[in-house]
Order: C-alpha cells, then structure tokens, then sequence
C-alpha cells in the first residue's frame, strides 16, 4: 500500500506529524507533498524539524497568492505527482488551501480521500475554511473526525457512518507526545529565553491570525484596545507572518509593539510554543489548533471569534467565545485571572479530543480497508441499486450491525428522544427512531 500526505501549512505538519511518523514505522509506502503554501522558516522547516520527521518528498512552491491562483497552482502541482506515484489513498488535514485542492485533484484522479479531521462546521459561509472543509468532505472516501459531536455533523449532512471513523484528534498525540521534550529541552528560541519565561508571572500567549479579525481593522483595532487593558498580563504575541503585514498596513504595529506589557515576537518552533502556552494563565486566540491544545493542557482559552468549528471545547467549559469585541475580551479575561474557582472549573475542563492514539487509530483504520478493497472507488456497475428510505421506532434489543444485516439496510440517523446518537455498530437501538436505507 502506499499513502501520500498533501500538507501545506505549520497546523498541517503538525497535525499529520504523528501519522506520518505511525505510517513509517509499518511496513506502508508513504511520500509527504508540500503545496509550500507556508514557506517561511519560522512556518514550515522547523517543524519538520521540531517533530522529528523527514522532509517532505516533493514540494511544489505555491507561495503566497489570491485563493484562486494558491489552489489553482497546488491542484496543477498535485495532479502531476498523484499520477505519478499513484497512492493507494491521498490524505489531507483540517481545512486549508491544501485540502480543498488535494481532496478534489485525488477524487477527480479516483483515488481515495482519507479526510483528517473531518466534519467540523462553522456554519460560517464567510470563512475560506469552511468552504474548504466541506468540499473536502464530499470528495473523501474515509472520515476521521475527532468527536462524536463531528461525526454527526456528517451524518446530518447525509454521509454513510461505515465510513466515519471517531479517532479524536492528532493534536492531542503531538501534545503529549512532544511536551515532555520540550519541558527537557527547556526554551531554545532566544526572544523566549531572554524574556525569561521560567520566571514569569501571569503569562498570556497570544496568537491571531484569522482573514475575518486582522483584516478588518475595526476588528483588530478593539482587539488592540482589549490587549491594553490587560496591563496586569505578560502578554507573549508571537506574530503570524499575516497579521504583522495587516498590522503595519495599518499602522497599528508600532503602537502595539510599544506597549510594556506586549512581547511581540516571531513564530516560534513547536516546543517552545508547547511550553510557552503549557505555562500560560491564559490563551487568547483565533487559531482552531490553539483551541484544541489549551483544553489539551488545561489552560483557559478565549477565542477571538463569533463562532466555532469546535463547540465541543466550549461545552466541556475550557473555552469561551469572545469575539472581537472590548468589554467581552476584558470582562471574561479578568474573570478568569481574578476568580479562582472559574480559573479552576476552566482549567480542568475535559479534553474531547482523545487520549493521544488518534494516528494509530487512523492509520490501522486505512489498513483495514485496504486489506477489505475498500479503498478502491467504486464503477458505475458496481454502484447500481435501489433503495426506499424509511423511518422506524425500534422496540426490540437490536444493535445497528444486526439490524443492518438483517433487514439489508444501512441506518442514517439515530434519534433517543432529545438528541442524535451516531451509529456505532453496537449500538443497542431499543426505543429508538431510526432513519435508514432499506435495499430492494
Ligand atoms: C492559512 C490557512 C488557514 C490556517 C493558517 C494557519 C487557507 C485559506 N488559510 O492562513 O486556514 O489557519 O494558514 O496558519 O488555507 N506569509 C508569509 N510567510 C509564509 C506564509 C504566509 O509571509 O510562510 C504571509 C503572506 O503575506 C501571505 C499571508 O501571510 O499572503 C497569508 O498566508 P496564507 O497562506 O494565504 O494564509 P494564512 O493566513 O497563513
Ligand atoms: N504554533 C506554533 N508556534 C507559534 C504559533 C502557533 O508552533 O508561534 C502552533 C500551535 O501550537 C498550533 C498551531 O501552530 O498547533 C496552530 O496553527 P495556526 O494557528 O497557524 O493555524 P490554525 O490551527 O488556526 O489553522
């Protein structure tokens, strides 16, 4: 078997790290393709570096661009490597320029898309993100969503739960996996060691890096107007290579940089940002990874947005939506550092993003259905059929596999009563509605 990796941005290599590294240590070909969407040292080589895994076979040097001309180029580039190497499946992370492209170039190809983290939803047509997520989704033969919560999200949308797979999230791996080193390696960068992070009280890590935030100046200007209340924080603001542009555009660097209180530094490499957010009272961010990472390390975080493709976060209370608004960034941040029992609920907030195996559960789940020919994309011929759909409420002690079997029919959706449930195979359906596809 053979997997190629598309990943083109610093949450891509970090996010496929650990199944890169999984694939490598099982006896399954593997080439890593680098669209070069980031190509900054300090957002790309790093990495690679910081996560211990090798240089990517092929990159193909998109840079910088309009949406059109970044995926346009990256899907030329990708089409002459995929026919090339002829992957048994095409993988691709999250939700950037990379995915939308490789999804739809391997799809096109007919070769399987295994789509990691997928079924997140914003709701926010505005976002590039989540036009990329979801033409990602359609396009891809195999589904790894972190949580229960995602995986219903493609279920309500009408794809097949056979292959949505619940793995949590790779962060969580990368995390775990790396903090420990980077706690023994202690901080390397030197605008880190020489702010004297060790000794610091009341850290504050600060990233922003969303199109709908630093773009819009209204919006970044009440951000910058929050920051210069938080006096009492040392607020550490290692800067995205886009923000620092619109910041300047603006005019708003300098004013920023100037205040006592605000480091602003460059991005900085995976351990060191580990152990900065690891020792921080507080996160304030736009960035979905920093999302998931603090409810990882148990810090509170405010997310500089309206909304979320990770409300899992703000149900299990370690994250709180804030938008761009002043008072509301003021008001819940000095909540937070003042009030210890809300500090401490907010902290110790459940991660539901799994345990740190999600790359063994993805990478064993791609095995299996090569083993199976499930990565195979179906022929017209082998797709003909006709089904009725139909709506039941179960009274008898059935689990979804045996009703599955039984009646030939693949359940859509499962409702208790109050909420859907999504249809593990061993769900028991008992007094349950149920939607499902009944083959004739
Ligand atoms: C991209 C992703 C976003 C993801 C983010 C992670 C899309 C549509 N956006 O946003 O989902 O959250 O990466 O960080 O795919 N730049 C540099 N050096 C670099 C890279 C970028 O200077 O190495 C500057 C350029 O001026 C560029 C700007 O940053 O125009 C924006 O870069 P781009 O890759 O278009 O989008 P991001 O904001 O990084
Ligand atoms: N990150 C990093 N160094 C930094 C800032 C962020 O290593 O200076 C990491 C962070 O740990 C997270 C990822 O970058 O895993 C998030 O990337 P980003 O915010 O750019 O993208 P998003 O997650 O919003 O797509």
């Amino acid at each position: 078997m053979k997997i190629a990796t598309v990943l083109g941005t610093r949450p891509e290599i970090i996010k496929m790290a650990p199944i890169i590294d999984e694939i490598s240590k099982r006896d399954i070909d593997q080439i890593v393709l680098h669209t070069g969407q980031h190509y900054d040292k300090e957002m790309s080589d790093n990495f690679f570096k910081d996560l211990e895994i090798p240089v990517p076979d092929y990159n193909i040097h998109v840079g910088s661009g309009s949406h059109g001309k970044q995926t346009g180029l990256m899907m030329k580039g990708i089409e002459e490597v995929l026919v090339k190497e002829k992957p048994d499946i095409v993988l691709v992370q999250g939700d950037t320029n990379a995915v939308l492209a490789g999804a739809l170039v391997a799809s096109k190809l007919h070769i399987a898309v295994g789509h990691v983290e997928a079924g997140l939803r914003s709701f926010d047509m505005t976002m590039p993100e989540e036009l990329n997520r979801r033409v990602a989704d359609i396009s891809s033969t195999m589904y790894f969503v972190p949580t229960e919560h995602s995986a219903i999200n493609l279920i309500a949308e009408g794809f097949s739960h056979k292959n949505v797979f619940i793995t949590g999230n790779t962060v969580v791996d990368a995390c775990f996996r790396h903090l420990d080193i980077a706690k023994k390696r202690g901080f390397e960068e030197e605008s880190l060691a020489s702010l004297d992070i060790e000794n610091m009280d009341n850290i504050l890590t600060l990233t922003m890096h969303r199109a709908e935030n630093v773009d819009i100046k209204e919006r970044v200007t009440s951000i910058i107007d929050a920051l210069k209340q938080l006096s009492d924080m040392n607020i550490i603001f290692p800067i995205h290579p886009r923000t620092k542009n619109t910041l300047k555009n603006f005019g708003l660097f300098d004013e920023l940089d100037s205040l006592k209180h605000v480091h602003i530094i460059k991005p900085v490499g995976y351990l060191d940002f580990l152990l900065l957010t690891s020792k921080s009272k507080l996160i304030l961010t736009d960035s979905g990874g920093l999302q998931e990472e603090a409810i990882t390390l148990n810090v509170p975080v405010l997310t500089l947005r309206y909304n979320t493709e990770r409300p899992e976060t703000v149900a299990a209370g370690g994250n709180i939506l804030v938008g761009s608004n002043k008072d509301v960034i003021v008001e819940n941040a000095n909540k937070i550092l003042n009030d210890k029992k809300f500090f401490d609920k907010m902290s110790n907030a459940l991660n539901p993003y799994g345990v740190g195996n999600s790359a063994k559960l993805i990478v064993d789940a791609i095995e299996d259905y090569y083993g199976k020919g499930l990565l195979k994309i179906k022929a017209p011929e082998d797709i003909m059929s006709s089904f009725t759909r139909k709506m039941m409420h179960v009274k008898e002690n059935i689990t979804v596999f045996d009703f599955e079997n039984k009646e030939n029919a693949l359940i859509h959706m499962v409702f208790n009563g109050s909420e859907m449930i999504f249809p593990k195979d061993d769900l028991n359906l008992k007094e349950m509605m149920i939607v499902y596809d009944k083959q004739e």
